[in-house]
């Protein structure tokens, strides 16, 4: 027991589970957590400290853009990118390039130029050659090419670089986008050459139309290395279709990159929310998005267009009606999403906790991305075959046997003790020539219910009359104890509210958790009613019992 304790203590600090900056956290999983910055603004100690604390990973918001860096026909203004890679070398953090393609932000001597095809050709081949030979090793990746498809339907946009007049290739379809990406590679062959879009974040026609470039540019070897995810979501955005659209560019040997999120929400003339509500909804689609990057080992940056509500494009984009879509208010002070940020990467460190010994990938095969008590893992690595245990300490030090499923030399299947407290825990297989642990956390779900015909939907609990002639239901299932004291376990019986009279381990078998309840009077001999429990906020499955 000693042993273990020590163990789960030397890990947690190593793993820094305290850590409450965004930066800490993602650096603990080897994540890139960035934000788009203006060097105007290095001056505000408040904002310098945010963005150098916050933030591994800083993107130009507006300076590397051709208008601003290329301002004139012979003059480029390199300033102010440089202000940003030295505040990002000073405080040990990469450089996210945007943009070299992009129909807006051009300077006017382009637009203007009455230029030909191939001018224009000369023009951009000198401007992407410069400005990546300038930054070569102080910018590790480029959005190359910026919002190159329109809307609906899906295709090029007509504009300046394509087929107005264009640098050569109009009506050849992304030809001209992969010259672009040629002549980046050419200048820095080791910079990550990134396509970067809006409002193709999930799978849809424009992501459709943007993936079926990716795979005809891998198929060809055009130096493409990744997606650009934008996500300027707003609270009626949906984002069940992320995974798969990330998942279908790592299919392709692609990183993606999720590059400008932020989650506009109504606000009122004092710039406070319309809907209070609001800001925890934001949250919500602030905790998916990340929680759904790092599901994804080729999701490797997430970043924030901004940082706090103080500086953000929304307000002046949507003449006020909209704003407050970053993760800090404008006094810097963390909001729901930034909290929700932290939970996604603390619960993420379930998955990608550095191992000690030879584990290497411990997953849950729930799919939720969560060690969840009475849940059933997988734990990968070497040296496995001659596993005969699993033991798990919980935060409280206490150690107990999972119970093993299957067995092999680089994988283990087991079921973890029902009875875990969340929280940092400590897996350690025993039985091979030495002990190999990992840290790790588990969390509760949801408590869940049992049924006797193993649905999770069907029939459950004990009617019982006590000596006093109280009529009650004995419930059983996991996810109860340590959660929660019992005032904050709350149990209806067809939909009305039921007293409960205990929750806690079940005590006759190991790890069980019971809660008892009154059967409330007025539906006795009603039929089949719905069971529900709700534990510190969190619902349970629905069971049935005929009363
Ligand atoms: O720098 C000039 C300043 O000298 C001048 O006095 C002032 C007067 O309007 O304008 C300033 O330039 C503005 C610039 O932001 C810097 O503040 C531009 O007018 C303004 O159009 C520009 O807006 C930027 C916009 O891109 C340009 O289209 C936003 O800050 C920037 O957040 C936004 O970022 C884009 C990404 O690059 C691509 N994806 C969408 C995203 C949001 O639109």
């Amino acid at each position: 027991m000693t042993i273990h304790r020590t163990l789960l203590v030397a890990a947690l600090v190593a793993l820094g589970l305290e850590a409450q900056t965004l930066r800490e956290e993602a650096d603990r999983l080897g994540m890139l957590v960035g934000g788009a910055v203006d060097p105007e603004l290095f001056g505000q100690a408040a904002y310098a400290n945010a963005f150098a604390t916050q933030l591994n990973m800083l993107e130009p918001e507006n300076d590397m853009k051709f208008g601003v860096i290329h301002p004139s026909p012979t003059t480029y203004n390199f300033s102010p990118g440089d202000q940003i890679v030295a505040f990002a070398q000073t405080n040990g953090q990469k450089v996210r390039g945007h943009n070299l393609v992009w129909y807006q932000q051009i300077a006017p001597w382009v637009t203007g130029g009455n230029y030909t095809a191939s001018q224009l050709n000369q023009i951009l081949h000198d401007h992407i050659t410069t400005v990546v030979s300038h930054y070569a090793g102080q910018v590790f990746a480029w959005d190359v090419v910026n919002e190159a498809m329109s809307d609906s339907p899906p295709a090029l946009r007509s504009e300046v670089w394509y087929d107005s007049p264009g640098i050569g290739f109009a009506g050849q379809g992304t030809k001209y986008i992969e010259q672009a990406f040629v002549w980046a590679r050419a200048a820095d062959p080791n910079a990550l050459l990134f396509y970067n879009d809006y409002g193709a974040d999930v799978v849809n026609a424009k992501s459709n139309a943007i993936y079926a470039m990716a795979q005809d540019f891998r198929a060809r070897g055009v130096p493409l290395d990744g997606i650009g995810l934008q996500m300027h979501l707003s609270l009626s955005s949906d984002l069940s279709q992320l995974g798969p659209n990330i998942q279908r560019y790592i299919a392709l040997g692609l990183q993606v990159h999720i590059t400008e999120l932020d989650v506009q929400i109504p606000v009122k003339a004092n710039g406070t929310p319309v809907n209070p509500g609001d800001l925890q909804k934001q949250a919500t689609l602030y905790q998916a998005a990340l929680s759904t990057c790092l599901r994804y080992k080729g999701c490797t940056a997430f970043q924030t267009w901004g940082l706090t509500d103080k500086y953000s494009w929304i307000p002046g984009y949507t003449n006020g009606v909209d704003g407050l879509a970053l993760p800090l208010d404008a006094n810097y002070q963390p909001k729901p999403a930034f909290n929700a940020m932290i939970t996604a990467y603390q619960n993420a460190a379930v998955l990608n906790a550095p191992a000690t010994g030879g584990i290497s990938v411990i997953s849950a095969t729930g799919g939720t991305g969560l060690l969840a008590p009475g849940g059933l893992i997988s734990i990968y690595g070497s040296g496995l075959g001659n596993a005969s245990s699993v033991l798990v300490t919980d935060s409280s030090g206490t150690s107990r046997m999972a119970t093993l499923l299957y067995v092999s030399a680089t994988q283990v299947n087991c079921m973890l003790p029902a009875d875990l407290l969340p929280g940092p825990a400590m897996l350690s297989v025993n039985g091979g020539d030495s002990p190999v642990s990992v840290a790790t956390r588990t969390e509760t779900v949801a408590p869940g219910l049992f049924t006797a015909d193993g649905t999770g939907q069907g029939m459950a609990a004990a009617i019982t009359v006590d000596s006093g002639g109280t009529t009650y239901l004995e419930l059983f299932g996991t996810g109860i104890r340590g959660r929660s004291d019992i005032a904050n376990v709350h149990v209806t019986v067809g939909g009305v509210a039921a007293p409960v009279l205990y929750a806690g381990p079940q005590g006759q078998f190991y790890g069980l958790d019971q809660i008892n309840v009154v059967l409330p009077a007025s539906l006795i001999g009603t039929g089949s009613v719905n069971i529900e429990v709700e534990v510190d906020g969190r619902v349970s499955n629905v069971v049935q019992v005929v009363i």
